[in-house]
């Protein structure tokens, strides 16, 4: 197939870049691995952060955002996403996305962790997520000039004899002649392919969340930035050590926005002593208390008490979440919910300039597969839906600025190196134990001696478990490398054996794949902050 744009991914980030280059007058084909709405996207509960309160403003959300970056967040990118998230918000909403409201008619603005401010949009109670993906899906739909190919794994990028992106290969599942190796070939690729959570074994993220994007990147020569960040959500419903791998139901922050408590097993609250907004802190503050506690007590879970909202309001505010508690055998209006961090947010990625190109020419990255750096050490709740909005729509204006001719790809080797695809579970495991919330020399050192074992189990099926699998094995491998060389705590990067965050670790790791295949670290330090 051959258009001007092929857009890798079809959650919030690759749906809004496909809308604004079509609007450009380009023509887009957009490829999704599985359904159009199997990825993150649709699991969104708590909202999108932005300022629509005429009493916050914009200064508040930077600053925010940059104390739960702790000194790593690019300065100019989360101005960018601050300034342009509230215009962006409306154009969803003329596009037909549906928020909740006050029996006023205004907006109804919730807070979660690390927010000073109400700012926090959301949709159905805790449901934003699907009315997002309603809104996008439906508004690609009325585009009959807008190609969707569904059940299509992106394997590899195509790049022109000039070394600018060119394309992609893909492995298309279908019926009969239809299945089987294919390529777009195009002026531009947008990667939007999301997270890659699956590389643990309790994680929040869907089983799309492979690290498709960040690996295509990485053999493609472009530069990966700080994945050693990897956000763990505070709470994230616990079923029993038993269930704790595949997608771990997620109990939003905005039910503590609301009022709920985290309590150990004795009933008693423990966030207060910890930090000024107590049950509110940035995520990695929570997620860190809770492990505290568990570790502290032996035990696997600790509880978020929300019992004191009242039924009514549980009901109005968190439908989703009841329903998934009450499946479980939880009633929150009567019990306290049993909760415990899980891998949720890739904080780092592709690294990408403001509009959203990454260091391969022709090769862009939106939404979680990307670091634009307004996340920084670890990211502020809720605005992952609002960057995907933000920097799509600037993807959208580059691409319409100037584009290349279609150039002819030159050959590539997809397939080389592929793994068996029954590493997953060992490799899940392994990153759970060894590059968790927690992590030490020794611990990281164990799960790389891991890693290289399980890079041996080679396989000569080139099918999509296998790609899924290889691509988790290059992503965890960068994601551990990095954890290892960065010998400080800082955000969600908590290192048993460096308690504090070292000024002169005050920088990004960049990574990226040599000629010879072989993975590539360099420390950028940012300039010293001077005191005023
Ligand atoms: C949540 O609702 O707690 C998740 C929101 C987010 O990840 O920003």
């Amino acid at each position: 197939m051959q258009t001007d744009v092929c857009i890798v991914g079809s959650g919030i980030a690759g749906l809004c870049a496909a809308l604004h280059a079509r609007a450009a007058g380009l023509g887009v084909i957009l490829v999704t691995k599985v359904n159009i709405d199997d990825g993150s996207t649709r699991w969104a509960q708590g909202g999108i952060a932005a300022v629509l309160d005429p009493a916050d403003t914009p200064e508040a959300h930077l600053a925010d955002t940059l104390t739960a970056g702790v000194g790593l967040c690019d300065e100019a990118a989360v101005r960018v996403l601050v300034t342009e998230g509230p215009p962006r918000v409306r154009e969803l909403m003329t596009l037909g996305a549906e928020f909740d409201r006050n029996p006023d008619g205004s907006l109804a603005l919730t807070r979660e962790g690390g927010h000073h401010a109400d700012r926090i949009i959301h949709a159905g109670g805790d449901a934003t997520g699907v009315e997002v993906q309603r809104a996008l899906h439906a508004a690609v739909r009325r585009d009959a000039g807008l190609r969707i190919v569904e059940h299509a794994l992106v394997l590899d990028l195509l790049t022109g004899a000039d070394g600018r992106a060119a394309g992609v290969t893909l492995h298309v599942l279908g019926e009969g002649s239809t299945d089987g190796v294919g390529a777009v070939v195009a002026r531009a690729v947008v990667l939007a392919t999301g997270g890659m959570g699956q590389v643990y074994s309790a994680t929040t993220n869907p089983s799309v969340s492979t690290g498709d994007g960040v690996a295509l990147g990485l053999r493609a020569g472009a530069v990966v930035t700080d994945v050693e960040f990897v956000q763990f959500h505070p709470t994230a419903l616990f079923l029993g050590a038993d269930a704790l791998s595949g997608q771990q139901p997620l109990v939003s922050e905005a039910m503590r926005g609301e009022g709920a408590v985290l309590v150990n097993a004795a009933g008693v609250a423990f966030m207060r002593g910890v930090h000024e907004l107590a049950d509110l802190a940035p995520r990695d503050v929570v997620a860190k208390a809770i492990t505290r506690v568990m570790l502290d007590q032996h035990v696997d879970h600790v509880f978020l008490d929300a019992r004191h909202l009242g039924a009514a309001t549980l009901e109005r505010r968190f439908p989703s979440i009841l329903a998934r508690c009450r499946a479980a055998g939880i009633d929150p209006v009567h019990e306290p919910i049993p909760v415990a961090p899980a891998a949720h947010y890739a904080s780092g990625g592709l690294r990408t300039d403001l509009d959203g190109q990454t260091s391969v020419p022709g090769l862009y990255a939106c939404g979680e597969v990307s670091c634009t750096g307004v996340h920084g050490a670890n990211r502020l709740a809720s605005n992952s839906l609002l960057e995907g909005l933000v920097f799509a729509g600037r993807i959208g204006a580059d691409l319409a600025g100037s584009l290349p001719p279609r150039a002819d790809p030159v050959a590539d080797d997809a397939g080389a190196g592929l793994l068996d695809p029954g590493v997953r579970t060992d490799l899940a495991d392994a990153m759970s134990v060894g590059a968790g919330v927690l992590r030490s020399s020794d611990s990281l050192d164990a799960t790389l001696a891991v890693l290289d074992r399980l890079g041996a189990r080679s396989s000569t099926d080139p099918g999509p478990l296998t790609w899924e699998a290889t691509n988790l094995h290059t992503v965890a491998t960068a994601l551990v490398t990095a954890a290892h060389r960065r010998e400080e705590t800082r955000g969600c990067h908590w290192r048993e054996d460096f308690a504090a965050a070292g000024e002169a670790w005050r920088g990004h790791l960049l990574a990226s794949i040599d000629e010879n295949g072989l993975l590539e670290q360099e420390f950028q330090p940012l300039p010293a902050v001077v005191p005023a």
